[in-house]
């Protein structure tokens, strides 16, 4: 199939890629030239493991392709899937625009394409209910001579496990307004349904037993709202460790060992049920301002989904209030946060933790130094206000520090040597905000350990 890809950001980059991947003839367009221009040179803008080998392999078989030229590459494609940005305007309402301009891009292309066969248009942004309605009734207003299926498919990939979340989906949803939508579905989803393609070899194998994908069909409302149900669930069992974690650090309990026993009920599962400084990133935080305001706009209080959207807020403040109860006043103090990115094996730094630590404790009058090792060329760029003192590696970060702050899981901070972590510092204070640590190592090499959620004393 030849498929149109609009945006190459997280989202429509990994799929233009999983869709070249599955045999599809793939162009993916942006408005963003250096992208594209990064694209054309067969470079990712975006950290995703395994990504930029699958762009090179499929770039140099022919079949994957990108372009500043939107209209030619909609023109061509019998798919065009739109995976722009959807940010929250300040009014906590989601921002459209991106999803108008292409729409009117697509209305512009197809007054130019010769062929006026049926078209999918696929929904993969995030956007509110009612939006995958609406741009049919736009299309059927704008582009009476074009033949226009619009479905809604939301898309679920993780950053930074993304490939594998596209070829290897829970399921593939699509809200459809009416049945032309089903045999086009088919031909672009076919192979991930039944699995019947290649596994990259540097990917992690294909999941055990996996033989088909469900494909679950519903009308567009249902499709848009099931997105939106899901991060605000995901963003419910973090705030929900993260509030058992405040109890127990008030009753002398272990919220590692306590979610791990409640994550072994197969009735609550182990996912998103680790404590911490909270969450981050584009989506979470996002997608559940704009239920919020959805829900509000309709006339209910959504008093469960703003408690979670609390309890995140305030476990940011917590980074501060532990460094304060333990050095006293930060003015002057160098903090060293270890990690920027909003999760390991990503360079999103949207809505990251660090930021708002970062920001804080500036306002504190401490001196902040960083290190990640993928996201601090999109810090520099993106805070340039944050006066940051950048460091080459987490040895560097320590030195001279009177506490460490653990910001992000990276899985390589397990092979640093604590004791020449703690021997290099000014000061002893380990502040794990993922509980990454064993607190006996960090207390051995030295360290007052302070996780969260933990007993902060040996038993
Ligand atoms: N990032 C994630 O993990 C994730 C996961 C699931 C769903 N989503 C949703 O997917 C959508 C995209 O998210 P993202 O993280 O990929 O965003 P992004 O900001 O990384 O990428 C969006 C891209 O669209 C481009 N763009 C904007 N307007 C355009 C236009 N008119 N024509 C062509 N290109 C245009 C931008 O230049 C950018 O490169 C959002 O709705 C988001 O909520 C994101």
């Amino acid at each position: 199939m030849r498929v149109c890809v609009i945006g190459t950001g997280y989202v429509g980059l990994v799929t233009a890629a999983c869709l070249s991947h599955i045999g599809h003839a793939v162009v993916g367009v942006d408005i963003d030239r250096r992208k594209i221009a990064l694209l054309r040179k067969g470079l990712s803008p975006i950290y995703e493991p395994g990504l930029d080998r699958m762009l090179q392999v499929h770039m140099d078989a022919g079949n994957l392709s990108f372009s500043e030229d939107a209209e030619s590459a909609i023109a061509h494609a019998e798919a065009i899937l739109i995976a722009v940005g959807t940010p929250p305007r300040t009014d906590g309402h989601v921002d459209l625009r991106h999803i108008e301009a292409a729409l009117r891009t697509i209305g512009r292309a197809l007054e130019r394409a010769s062929d006026h066969g049926a078209r999918l248009v696929v929904s993969k942004s995030t956007v509110p209910v009612g939006t995958a309605r609406w741009m049919a009734e736009w299309f059927r207003a704008s582009c009476s001579g074009s033949d226009i299926v619009v479905v809604s498919n939301p898309e679920f990939l993780r950053e930074g496990n993304a490939l594998q979340d596209c070829l290897y989906p829970d399921r593939i949803i699509i809200g459809a307004g009416d049945r032309r939508a089903a045999p086009l579905v088919q031909r672009l989803y076919r192979p991930i349904l039944e699995q019947t393609f290649p596994t990259p070899d540097y990917l992690p194998p294909r999941p055990e037993g996996l033989r088909r994908v469900p494909l679950l069909w519903m009308d567009w409302d249902s499709a848009e709202m099931a997105k939106y149900a899901s991060n605000a669930f995901l963003a419910l069992k973090i705030s929900f460790a993260n509030e058992i974690a405040n109890v127990c650090e008030r009753v002398g309990a272990d919220v590692t060992r306590v979610m791990e026993a409640v994550g072994l009920d197969h009735r609550i599962g182990p996912h998103y049920l680790r404590a911490g400084i909270g969450w981050g990133g584009s989506c979470l935080g996002k997608d559940l301002g704009a239920l919020i305001r959805l829900a509000e706009h309709r006339g209910y209080d959504p008093l469960l989904l703003r408690a979670a959207q609390a309890t995140n807020a305030h476990q940011r403040r917590i980074v501060i209030e532990k460094l304060r109860a333990s050095l006293g006043s930060l003015r002057g103090r160098r903090i060293g946060l270890l990690g920027l990115a909003f999760k390991p094996n990503t360079d999103d730094i949207r809505d990251a933790p660090s930021v708002a630590i970062a920001r804080a404790l500036q306002d504190e009058g401490a001196r902040v130094k960083v290190y990640d090792p993928v996201a601090m060329a999109n810090m520099r760029a993106e805070h340039p206000d944050l006066e940051l003192i950048y460091a080459t590696d987490p040895m560097d970060l320590a030195r001279a520090c009177d506490a460490l702050v653990i910001v992000t899981e990276w899985e390589e901070f397990r092979q640093l040597d604590l004791s020449e972590l703690r021997r290099v510092m000014r000061g002893a204070l380990l502040l794990d905000g993922r509980n990454f640590f064993d607190p006996e190592d960090a207390r051995r090499a030295g360290f007052t350990y302070v996780g969260i959620g933990r007993p902060t004393a040996v038993p």
